[in-house]
């Protein structure tokens, strides 16, 4: 395993996991942006082949902290390095800036358990291509995801699986993508418009990092995913529908031609699509979401308030609009968020740097690397005049 983005909330969990079956699993790499202790810590822990640090600030003191023989690669081009030689590579970096470990782990043909719905969303059509080298494959980590890919894999057993995003004509009328709704379920757009970082911050059921935690408080993190589906599995937006679901035991759902739903349930615990991308396709022996059935409360189910949060539907418009649509979205809401947990623009105003930014977007489909980052910095730039027009009206 080569774990990239080892020290966040995915990457750690990624390592319970794994010292959970150490006889099945053995990393060979690990890599981070600036985290130089845990870094540290775990290579003390893993004993890994090689550490990676995209952040060459503090090299010296990590080198000097690593086990003897262990090798520190340091700067931008470090954590893509360790994605080239692992039989599973857990992509756990946060926001754009995981696109190179994604195509990286891709083009060298190996099984990509992919965290990063960033990179797709972004980079979607560069990325099919590199998913078409022979020996790639994505295993979706995201809940979401990885249930669908359970119950799509139920349907259509393996071998159609690897034919995603292409599979063959399947009996599906559509997908159910479940969202806890976030700390403010059930609030109205008035009374948001003075929620602070720590509001914004105080997931009900999910412990994650910061942006992901945000994006989860304005559903545009379902609208991301519902992007990220289109991506994974080839199905039409207008058979990807999203449905709010307080408790996160139902972590999403197909429906076949004949009426018929099958659905993915476990308790909200990240280890156990973890567990599956790194096992498959085979599954863990250790059972990190089993239900108590008798302990279970009441699971309930409501249309989202798409006029409360209207990121969600800005996310399919981006998809439907598709060329270079997705990643202006993206960026544009990287720079939203980063905006918002700096202070500089209130959460309602979320949406609207982002819609901002999408009305200016008229670029073609990227069809390389360089492409994807044009629309990447194009959707950034517009995102953060957007930020200044709203920072300079609150003053
Ligand atoms: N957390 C979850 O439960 C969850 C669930 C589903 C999907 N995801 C997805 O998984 C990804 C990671 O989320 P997270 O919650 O684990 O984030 P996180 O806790 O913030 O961790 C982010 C990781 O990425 C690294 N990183 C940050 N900026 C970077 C940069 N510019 N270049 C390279 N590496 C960088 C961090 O390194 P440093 O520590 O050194 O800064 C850290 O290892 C996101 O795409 C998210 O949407 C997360």
């Amino acid at each position: 395993m080569s774990v990239v983005g080892s020290t966040g909330s995915i990457g750690t969990q990624t390592i319970d996991v794994i010292n959970s079956d150490p006889a099945s699993f053995h990393v060979v790499a690990i890599g981070a942006a600036t985290s130089v202790d845990l870094l540290a810590a775990q290579a003390l822990e893993l004993r890994p082949d090689r550490v990676a640090l995209a952040d060459p600030r503090r090299a010296t003191e990590l080198e000097e902290r690593l086990p003897a023989g262990t090798e520190l690669l340091v700067g931008p081009e470090a954590l893509a390095e360790i994605a080239k030689s692992a039989d599973v590579v857990v992509n756990g970096v946060v926001g754009f800036a995981g696109l190179p470990v994604t195509l990286a782990a891709l083009l060298a043909g190996r099984r990509l358990a992919l965290a990063n719905k960033e990179s797709l969303i972004a980079g979607g059509p560069v990325v099919q291509v590199a998913r078409a080298t022979a020996g790639a494959e994505i295993v979706p980590v995201d809940s979401e995801h990885c249930a669908i890919h359970q119950c799509l894999r139920a349907l259509l057993g393996e071998k159609d699986m690897a034919r995603m995003p292409h599979p063959p004509s399947m009996p599906l009328r559509r997908i159910v993508l479940t969202a806890s709704g976030g700390p403010f379920r059930g609030r109205s757009q008035r009374s948001l418009a003075e929620v602070t970082v720590q509001d914004a911050l105080a997931h009900p059921t999910w412990t994650m990092g910061p942006k992901i935690t945000i994006d989860s408080s304005t559903l545009m993190n379902k609208g991301l995913e519902v992007i990220e589906a289109h991506e994974l599995f080839g199905i039409g937006y207008d058979s990807i529908e999203v449905v709010v679901h307080p408790q996160s035991i139902v972590h999403s759902m197909i429906e076949t031609t004949d009426g018929a739903t099958l659905a993915q349930l476990s308790l909200p615990d990240m280890r156990l699509p973890i567990g599956y991308a790194l096992a498959y396709p085979d599954r863990l022996q250790v059972a990190f979401g089993a239900i108590d059935w008798t302990q279970l409360p009441p699971i309930e189910f409501e249309p989202p308030d798409r006029a409360t949060f209207p990121c969600l539907d800005l996310a399919y418009r981006a998809g439907r609009e598709g060329g270079a649509a997705p990643a202006w979205l993206n960026g544009a809401n990287e720079v939203a968020v980063a905006a918002f947990l700096d202070g500089r623009i209130r959460w309602i105003d979320i949406p609207a740097v982002i819609s901002a930014a999408l009305d200016e977007c008229s670029a073609p489909v990227p069809s390389t690397v360089d492409d994807v980052l044009e629309s990447d910095r194009a959707g950034r730039e517009f995102a953060r005049v957007a930020v200044d027009r709203l920072a300079r009206a609150s003053l």
